[in-house]
């Protein structure tokens, strides 16, 4: 099995389809850019049958990006599969995504066919893109759901049919990861022809255990991973890469696989799509969120200026943030203030520490937090009364 997980991107498809508005072809353009620097496999520029501007934007992507396969979404009916390969068929290399439901709940309700219908559009579909490209993914829909039989079966005949990526979607995020990882398991132990695919998992965050499934699939054996940049997507969103990519990287000894990202990338790529999809990021969010590597308590402040690993489990120059953020509040000790007095250029003799301290701490619990300019301005009071 290999040691690498391939990352599909999809926050130009499924992302983007969950915004207020459509995102500007330029606008699109830019993240894929950024994706591409972010060392992204795949990358899933959208839905080309959905919409002309849809169409146009795959394209352009397509024309543009060289280093990330470029792929497009279609549902198992010729015409999508058309519209996907026509807009693709500009880059050397692309990939059809071609999908189709496999619950019982969608089947019947959804689809109003039976489930031996819709293995022969699955199987049909799957063949038809093939005309197109040997790269040919193909999803059952809501897998999550389907009863393992039904969905080993879906499987087993997608292999046959040519595809050369299998995605496993938990679409409504209702498994836990120990579930999830159990339908990763399943399939590997009871398709035959399993060793000719790679088994893709793509989770949706409604139950907030998309990256738990993620990884818990990893742990089963899927090798590749689709999420989206800061989880974006449908309803609460998809897995969100950034974890997914710093969870790999951090913990890398412990799986043994690893992923093409550059992590230094994941920051600036994070802040490119929340503005452009004016999707703010949580503060409290992993990796990219505002407060990830700020430390507030006292205690802690004063453990990371001794060692930042004491309560740092990577970096934040791994990960593209410029620097550990010290939040000074009435709970951070002298230490820090002079600390924080050093990198504002001061020299120890420059101020005294313990009055500077009982003034901070004033302020500070009338203020809550206290930024350099107040820092500056009690010192520039210090200098006026001496
Ligand atoms: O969530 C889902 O099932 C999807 C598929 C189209 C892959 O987005
Ligand atoms: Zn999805």
């Amino acid at each position: 099995m290999s040691d690498r997980v391939i990352l599909l991107d999809t926050t130009l498809r499924d992302g983007e389809q969950a915004l207020a508005a459509s995102l500007s072809t330029s606008a699109k353009l830019q993240i894929a850019v950024a994706l591409e620097r972010l060392g992204i496999d795949i990358i899933e520029a959208g839905f080309p049958v959905s919409s002309p501007g849809d169409f146009d934007s795959v394209r352009q992507i397509a024309a543009t990006i060289k280093n990330s396969r470029i792929c497009a979404l279609s549902r198992a009916v010729q015409g999508d599969i058309d519209a996907a390969a026509q807009a693709l068929n500009i880059a050397d290399q692309f990939r059809i995504h071609t999908f189709i439901s496999t619950s019982d709940i969608h089947v019947e309700s959804k689809l109003k066919r039976s489930f031996e219908q819709v293995l022969e559009m699955a199987t049909g579909a799957i063949k038809y893109a093939r005309n197109f490209t040997d790269d040919v993914e193909f999803s059952c829909e809501d897998a999550g759901r389907t009863p393992i039989d039904n969905l080993c079966r879906m499987v087993e005949a997608a292999i046959k049919a040519g595809a050369r990526t299998i995605n496993i979607p938990d679409t409504v995020g209702y498994t836990t990861p120990t579930e999830f990882g159990g339908i990763i398991t399943n399939i590997y132990n009871r398709v035959p022809n399993i060793d000719q695919a790679i088994i893709s998992v793509h989770c949706h965050d409604d139950l907030g255990l998309s990256v738990a499934n993620s990884i818990a699939a990893v742990e089963a054996g899927a090798r590749q991973v689709e999420g989206t940049i800061n989880g974006i997507g449908e309803r609460a969103g998809n897995a969100a890469l950034e974890e997914i990519i710093m969870i790999l990287k951090t913990r890398a000894a412990h799986f043994g696989v690893d992923c093409n990202a550059d992590a230094t990338e994941l920051y600036r790529t994070s802040t490119q799509v929340s503005q452009l999809c004016n999707m703010p990021v949580q503060s409290n969010k992993a990796i990219v969120g505002a407060n990830a590597f700020s430390h507030s308590s006292g205690i802690h402040q004063d453990g990371v200026l001794k060692s930042q690993n004491t309560y740092e489990i990577m970096t934040p120059e791994s990960v593209g943030v410029p620097r550990t953020t010290l939040n000074m509040t009435s709970r951070s000790g002298r230490h820090v203030i002079k600390h924080r007095m050093g990198e504002l250029g001061y020299q120890e003799s420059d101020f005294d520490l313990d009055s500077l301290y009982q003034r901070f701490l004033k302020l500070a619990d009338k203020k809550g937090q206290v930024f350099d300019y107040d820092l500056e301005a009690l010192l520039f009071m210090q200098n006026q009364q001496t």
